[in-house]
């Protein structure tokens, strides 16, 4: 193959034949480098002349065999457990424990006699054994490989044949014969089509750790989402033990689920009831706060919205800024209550927060929104056992949400008695000795809470 040179832009993987001083395509300086392009490798493999069609009935039903580890959140986020054969990548920034989560997990794989192989380019076996001391691992059947190359890797895996392969990470692993930057888009593209075809070949299980930082330097591990078969990113705030590993892409089950972890001495352990985690028990509730039971994949979880509507200095100008929220439908709900209720909050900067790190992502968090920011904007308190859920629409009309009675019964359990709820909904077949207070409009609600 003929073997042409390429610059390639190390931030966003722009390549051009020419060297350009900023990158045409995410304006950095400096970031272009060069890479050695091979001509064709989009063709590699060819067409087979003997791939034939045949039809989905003559496929045979194969039942998925799921891995399941029993450490509940991580099983849930990949949609049940982990399917054999599938290439997994899971990124997060640095320090967040996506080293300290897989090697729990090979803990366990090697707990119930399966074989695992460890690549760290990142830390000295020495390293990885102390963090395993911490966390109570200690197997024979976990192999570690340090600092080696892809090469290293593969002859490793035909000669173990461990059944599953952690390559931690994808910006630390380096080929012979692929692009020779290392942590390079090109090269870490190479790197994870090379383990790709070895997970194939070989039927072994691979999970890919990738690096993403603070500063936006996403593009490494997002260029490689269409490749594998599962993206999965693990978040949270350092300095707090909560840990969030969410499904970006799955090719074996619902984005929806989250999974929910603390950060601990002895590593990550699932958290059954984040409801309990999320709720600040107050003992005087504060202006500002309304619950909220949010839907997160199969469950309700309860989390805390928090609003601060203060006069602003900026006239004509105030700040509107939201912490896991979308700001759009923010304003607009923020311009529902201008008109339907005439409170001028035009001169009030407005914060929005949704604690823990949690997500709004669902429209039937709008009435609940709109009662945090009543509540700071006229410094009046959302009751301690009043639940608000609704869509809103433009017209202030309030909209039907979707499983309203799974909402109802998490907040029940945690000791929620009243609920304003879209009028539409009023009636709940499964759930009794609660107060229900159906609202149709915002009009209607809003003189529901002033008194
Ligand atoms: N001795 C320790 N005791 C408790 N927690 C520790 C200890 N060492 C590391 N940690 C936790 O592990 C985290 C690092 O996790 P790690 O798996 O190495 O992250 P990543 O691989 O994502 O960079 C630290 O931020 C810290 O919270
Ligand atoms: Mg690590």
């Amino acid at each position: 193959m003929k073997k042409k040179v390429l610059y390639e832009c190390i931030e966003c993987g722009y390549q051009s034949p020419i060297s350009y001083g900023k990158c045409p395509q995410c304006d950095n300086w400096g970031s272009m480098v060069e890479a050695a392009a091979t001509a064709g490798d989009a063709g590699k493999g060819g067409l087979s002349p003997q791939a034939k069609p045949v039809t989905l009935k003559e496929i045979e039903n194969l039942e998925i065999e799921r891995h399941i580890t029993g450490l509940d959140e991580f099983d849930r986020v990949l949609g049940g457990g982990i399917v054999p054969d599938s290439v997994v990548l899971i990124g997060g920034e640095p320090g967040v424990g996506k080293s300290t989560l897989l090697l729990e997990v090979s803990g366990i794989l090697a707990f119930k006699s399966k074989k695992v192989l460890y690549y760290s380019g990142e830390e000295s076996a020495i390293q990885i054994k102390l963090r395993a001391n911490r966390l109570g691992i200690d197997s024979e059947d976990i192999l570690l490989l340090t600092m080696g190359t892809l090469e290293d890797v593969r002859s490793s895996v035909e000669d173990k044949k461990p059944d599953f392969l952690i390559i931690d990470s994808i910006q630390t692993i380096n080929s012979k014969s692929g692009p020779s930057i290392s942590g390079s888009i090109s090269s870490m593209r190479y790197a994870t089509s090379e383990i790709i075809e070895m997970a194939k070949t070989n039927h072994v299980t691979v999970f890919i750790i990738g690096h993403i930082t603070k500063e936006g330097q996403i593009a490494g591990p997002k260029t490689l989402e269409h490749m594998v078969d599962a993206v999965l990113y693990f978040q949270g705030e350092i300095k707090t033990d909560l840990r969030i590993l969410r499904a970006e892409k799955n090719r074996f089950g619902s984005i929806d689920e989250i999974g929910i972890f603390q950060m601990t001495h002895k590593g990550l352990t699932s958290i059954s009831d984040p409801s309990l985690l999320f709720l600040q028990h107050r003992q005087t509730p504060e202006s500002g706060i309304s619950i909220f039971p949010t839907l997160s994949g199969l469950r309700s979880i309860l989390i805390e919205i928090q609003a601060l509507v203060t006069e602003s200095p900026f006239v004509g100008n105030p700040r509107r800024i939201t912490v896991g929220f979308d700001p759009y439908r923010m304003s607009m709900l923020i311009s529902i209550i201008e008109k339907k209720l005439k409170l001028p909050f035009y001169k009030s900067d407005v914060f929005l927060n949704i604690t823990g790190g949690m997500t709004i992502r669902e429209t039937a968090g709008d009435l609940s929104i709109i009662s945090a920011l009543i509540s700071s904007y006229k410094n009046i308190v959302v009751p301690k056992d009043l639940i608000i859920i609704g869509e809103v629409g433009l017209t202030g009309e309030v909209r039907p949400v979707t499983f309203i009675e799974s909402r109802i019964k998490e907040a029940v359990r945690q000791g929620f008695a009243r609920f304003i709820l879209p009028a539409a909904q009023s009636e709940l077949k499964t759930i009794d000795n609660v107060t229900l207070i159906p609202v149709e409009n915002l009009y209607n609600f809003y003189n529901k809470i002033k008194s």
